[in-house]
């Protein structure tokens, strides 16, 4: 069996097997039912015969798209088992090597990630189109911490490495500078600096099947993700702290 704290220390990530094909095609059906409501809610009428996920862009402009991408909507409710099964069984072993405190899963509810109050048990969905350069540039979720936060991230359409989340191995192993950030014109990640990201090993885009998730530490860089794929990409983000 693989070590997967081993592998989270060295690599700053680690693939774990959480779910199976049923709780994927349970979050799929809640993405669905959110974009359908958010549409409604926003006077977009085109949705209204939407039946797959994978359909998506055949029935959105771009334009309403990125109506139905803004942070208050793209939220869905993560089960109740399923957070015990975060919690305790597959990562267990990984968080509590990094505190001993209690974890919870929180979302802000904020326009951004630093505004406004945390709602627990929510997590964040994005779905990105095939080719489409609207995706975050490198960067890390945390450059500081108050509590250890993890991010475990959950593709729900699209797993090979055409389609995964773009990785810099081993980044985690430093806490990154100011001088490392620049502005960010187009999104609110605080990014990093091109001239910083080739001090690191290769990017590396892990290879999923349904069901794997990864797991991935506050400091490891990661970004650039675009959907190189045929279909689109649809994907939700679980934050984890200590509280
Ligand atoms: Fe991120």
């Amino acid at each position: 069996m693989k070590n997967s704290l081993k592998e989270f220390n060295e690599n700053g990530f680690a693939v774990l097997k959480v779910f199976n094909k049923k709780t994927i095609e349970k979050y799929k059906k809640k993405v669905l039912n959110n974009l359908k409501k958010s549409a409604e809610k926003k006077s977009i009428k085109s949705l209204r015969k939407l039946k797959r996920l994978e359909d998506y862009f055949s029935f959105i402009s771009d334009e309403d798209h990125v109506k139905l991408m803004d942070r208050e909507t793209r939220t869905i409710k993560i089960d109740n088992a399923d957070t015990k099964t975060i919690m305790k069984e597959k990562f267990g072993k990984i968080f509590s090597y990094f505190s001993d405190k209690e974890y919870k899963i929180f979302r802000s509810n904020g326009v951004y990630s630093w505004a406004g109050s945390d709602i627990t048990n929510y997590a964040g969905f994005r779905i990105v189109k095939p080719k489409s350069q609207k995706v975050a540039g490198y960067h890390s979720d945390h450059y500081n911490l108050k509590n250890f936060r993890f991010t475990a991230w959950v593709p729900l359409v699209g797993f090979s490495n055409k389609y995964s989340l773009n990785l810099l191995p081993g980044s985690h192993l430093i806490k990154h500078p100011n001088s490392a950030t620049t502005v960010n014109n187009i999104g609110t990640a605080t990014l990093i600096k091109n001239e910083y990201v080739n001090k690191f090993k290769k990017p590396f885009r892990p290879n999923l099947k349904p069901g794997e998730v990864i797991l991935f530490h506050p400091y490891l860089i990661h970004g650039n993700s675009v959907n190189l794929g045929k279909t689109l990409r649809v994907s939700f983000e679980i934050r984890i702290c200590t509280i």
